[in-house]
């Protein structure tokens, strides 16, 4: 579907076959992103990855973060900070179970993901509960709400007096100065000679070394370090929480599937954690894990696109410029790729090797070709390992009064 609003066109792709067209033709057309409000605030205008224009800048940036960063090797390497903070929270889960409290799970793994992107990324846990905790936790939660928000200008340019009087531009400003004063923070705590262990190494270490070590060919900015960890902080956060509530959300929903992916994890035997090692043997609780992401997939409309020439698609012309959302959602949905598209059925994943990291335009919730996501191994490792150990442990059941029917599946922006 394509529409023109005031001056900007704007395409929305909910189709697999145009995907893989896109990634058959079109991948470098479809590289750009557009210039929104939020994005370009928030990211110190296009200073990092994600929200950055495909240009030079970007292409470095990718390239060291995918050498140093977000290596395989590098992802492998946080693996005892994944499971510290899983066994944590399993402890504070059988503790509230202790005393009948019932567990929120939504903010539990919330809690859970901030603070393995903490320690991965910033050396430091934050707790559960207390200062630091709400302050990570308030803060970025209004990040995500800020960049999914709706900027008038972003769709009418001529309008954007409207996010003057409506509050959204002063809003986002806020949330700038505040998460601006948390970098600089972080930042200086890493720089400091006295600072702890658990900083050495982790994600904003390695950053402060790629111009420090010449590993970049060019020279990372305070700019360009803040934009970046706004990036790691972002991505892993919200989308991996988002999984594992939903996996859990459609289990509950399906208890035969439930019962059978615990029957396979509790194979393992009884034990305090199941590790990440152990993850290859749970081929069933990988592909519920696949299924999830097929139809529920953490950015629905992933991140949004503009193209950077003229081409044409299925007989239609696109212009340069053009502001495209890829539907991730309805993708994963399209009739024409899958049996029973909106049925929940993990065996399917089991007997086929469909690859959901961008490699197959039927499944895209990581996005695809070169913008697509690349903390795809953290972000799998840390949901695999979230989940099984949730599934392992505890035995779940809906809060007293509620049925199966009356979960809700709807879902809200950010
Ligand atoms: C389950 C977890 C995750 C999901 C579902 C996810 C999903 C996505 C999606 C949909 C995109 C946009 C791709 C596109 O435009 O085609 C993206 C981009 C990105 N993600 Fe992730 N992500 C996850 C975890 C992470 C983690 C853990 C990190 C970093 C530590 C991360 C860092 C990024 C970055 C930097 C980009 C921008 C890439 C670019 O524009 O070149 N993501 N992710």
């Amino acid at each position: 579907m394509s529409m023109k609003l005031g001056c900007r066109q704007v395409l929305v792709i909910s189709s697999a076959n145009v995907v893989k067209e896109i990634m058959k033709s079109h991948d470098v057309v479809f590289s750009g992103r557009p210039s929104l409000v939020s994005l370009q605030k928030l990211s110190y205008n296009g200073l990092d990855i994600a929200f950055s224009s495909y240009n030079d800048l970007w292409r470095e940036m990718r390239k060291v973060s995918t050498l140093h960063l977000f290596s395989l090797k590098q992802a492998q390497s946080f693996r005892p900070v994944r499971e510290n903070e899983v066994s944590k929270m399993i402890k504070k889960i059988a503790k509230d179970a202790s005393m009948s409290r019932i567990t929120n799970l939504s903010e539990m793994m919330m809690m859970l993901t901030s603070n393995i992107i903490c320690s991965v990324a910033l050396g430091k846990s934050i707790g559960y509960e207390g200062f630091e905790y709400r302050r990570f936790f308030d803060l970025f939660n209004d990040v995500q709400g800020i960049l999914t928000g709706f900027f008038v200008s972003d769709y009418f340019p001529l309008f954007g007096w409207i996010d003057k009087i409506s509050g959204m531009n002063a809003k986002l400003e806020k949330i700038f100065r505040e998460l601006d004063a948390f970098y600089e923070e972080v930042i200086r705590e890493h720089l400091d000679s006295n600072r702890p262990k658990s900083m050495e190494g982790d994600i904003l270490d390695l950053v402060l070394g790629l111009t420090r070590d010449g590993l970049s060919s060019i020279t990372l900015t305070m700019d360009h370090i803040k934009a970046l960890l706004m990036n790691i902080i972002v991505g892993g956060t919200d989308a991996i929480a988002a999984v594992v509530v939903w996996a859990m959300t459609v289990l509950l929903k399906n208890p035969t599937i439930m019962k059978k992916v615990q029957a396979e994890i509790r194979q393992l035997g009884k034990k305090d954690l199941i590790s990440e090692n152990e993850i290859s043997n749970l081929p069933y609780l990988r592909a519920v894990v696949k299924e999830t992401l097929r139809l529920y997939p953490p950015a629905p409309l992933l991140v949004p696109r503009e193209t950077l020439a003229k081409c044409t698609i299925n007989g239609y012309e696109i212009e340069p410029k053009t502001l495209v959302h890829i539907n991730a959602w309805a993708i994963g949905r399209d009739p024409e790729f899958w049996e029973k598209p909106n049925e929940f059925l993990p065996q399917r994943f089991l007997e086929s090797d469909i690859d959901i990291r961008g490699h197959d335009p039927a499944v895209i919730p990581f996005g695809i070709g070169r913008r697509g996501c690349p903390g795809t191994v953290m972000g799998m490792a840390a949901t695999e390992l979230a989940l099984a150990n949730l599934l392992h442990t505890f035995d779940w059941e809906l809060p007293p009064g509620m049925k199966e029917e009356d979960i809700d599946f709807d879902v809200l922006p950010g």
